[in-house]
């Protein structure tokens, strides 16, 4: 029987086990399915473990990955692709399944170049892939950050307090848009947009002159000052160049008390927006992704990667994916202006 490969790498996030429950079960009879672990660097060492019904049962609902990820770059180790070539040859598998998002498919598009064959699949909590309209991931985030934000809401009412809310996104305002419309937020900050912090102050300001008492500002962790930099949570870089981003919301709470005098508080939600059990909508999403797969892998449509376009699975070229991230919609972040302070 043909070998599939399947590996998980970058950020986790919810829905990666509804993947590999739903390629094991759609492969069941036609392909023997092989899971690498911790993402690229499983390959690269030939770590891996036989996927099967038995120890796929039961993940539909899980958070995480079986499989373990990393954020490990082939590129960047000695003899990465040729060591890549070695491990495949020795364990008979003849295509891989790469869930990842821009990092993980990076790897995977460029080893396509090499004859390596590779069939994506995306995945970021950030939904920032273009080609499909949404990624896995992305809206479990969205209700966790929501949850919260609603939370914050209560106690901000009764402390009469600026409440600053920092989520995930390293380049795109998704997760903030969709959370701080759903939980009422009065001001969105998002990497696309650097903001001034006068002019944010003057709308929290503007707001409470016209009777209210208390405010939310949510802020993606990639949103700059227009006269700063990105916020960094320490020294240093990832395998693929990314530093580790985190604490604009600490220089808004600050800013804000400073300039308005209203009582401050901020609160960086962090990983709990990768953690535990995917909504509905990520499980289906997931699923969908991990059939299309491997009926992109019979079709020998390697280099491709599985989107969801409208409501319709398609296959779309990594190359296309990749080409650039996919920002936030100009006229979503429009509509939520419309309900700021
Ligand atoms: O890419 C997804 C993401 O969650 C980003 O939103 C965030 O900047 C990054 O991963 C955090 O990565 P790590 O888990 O390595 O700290």
């Amino acid at each position: 029987m043909a070998r599939v490969g399947i590996l998980t790498g970058g950020g986790d996030c919810p829905g990666l086990n509804a993947v590999i429950r739903a390629v094991v079960r759609r492969a069941e009879g036609e392909f023997d399915v092989l899971g690498f672990r911790y993402g690229w660097a499983g390959v690269l060492d030939g770590d891996s473990l036989p996927l099967n019904l038995d120890n796929t049962r039961g993940l539909l609902h899980r958070g995480g990955t079986i499989l373990g990820t990393s954020r490990t770059n082939p590129f960047k180790e000695d003899g990465g692709v040729e060591r890549i070539a070695s491990t495949l040859e020795a364990t008979g598998v003849d295509c891989l399944i790469a869930i990842g998002g821009e990092d993980t498919l990076g790897v995977a598009r460029r080893l396509g170049e090499h004859d390596i064959d590779v069939v994506g699949v995306p995945k970021t909590i950030d939904n920032d892939l273009a080609g499909t309209d949404f990624t896995f991931g992305f809206h479990t985030a969205v209700q966790i950050a929501t949850d919260a934000i609603d939370r914050l809401h209560t106690t901000a009412e009764s402390h009469n307090r600026v409440m600053v809310v920092e989520v995930m996104g390293r380049h795109a305002g998704w997760i903030a848009v969709y959370s701080g419309m759903a939980g009422g937020a009065d001001v969105i900050l998002v990497p696309e947009r650097p903001f001034d912090m006068d002019e944010v102050c003057e709308r929290i300001r503007r707001r409470h002159g016209a009777g209210r008492s208390f405010s939310i500002v949510v802020v993606s962790e990639g949103a700059t000052p227009r006269d700063g930099a990105e916020s960094h949570a320490g020294a240093g870089t990832d395998a693929f160049g990314h530093a580790r981003l985190g604490g604009i919301a600490v220089n808004l709470e600050r800013g804000i008390a400073e300039r308005t005098g209203y009582e401050s508080r901020m609160t960086i939600l962090g990983h709990v927006q990768r953690g535990g059990t995917p909504t509905a909508f990520d499980r289906v999403l997931a699923t969908r992704f991990g059939v299309a797969a491997v009926d992109a892998v019979r079709d020998g449509d390697s280099g491709q990667m599985v989107a969801l376009q409208g409501t319709a699975i398609r296959r779309v070229p990594l190359g296309d994916a990749l080409s650039e991230p996919k920002l936030l919609d100009p006229a979503l972040y429009e509509t939520a202006e419309v309900f700021f302070g």
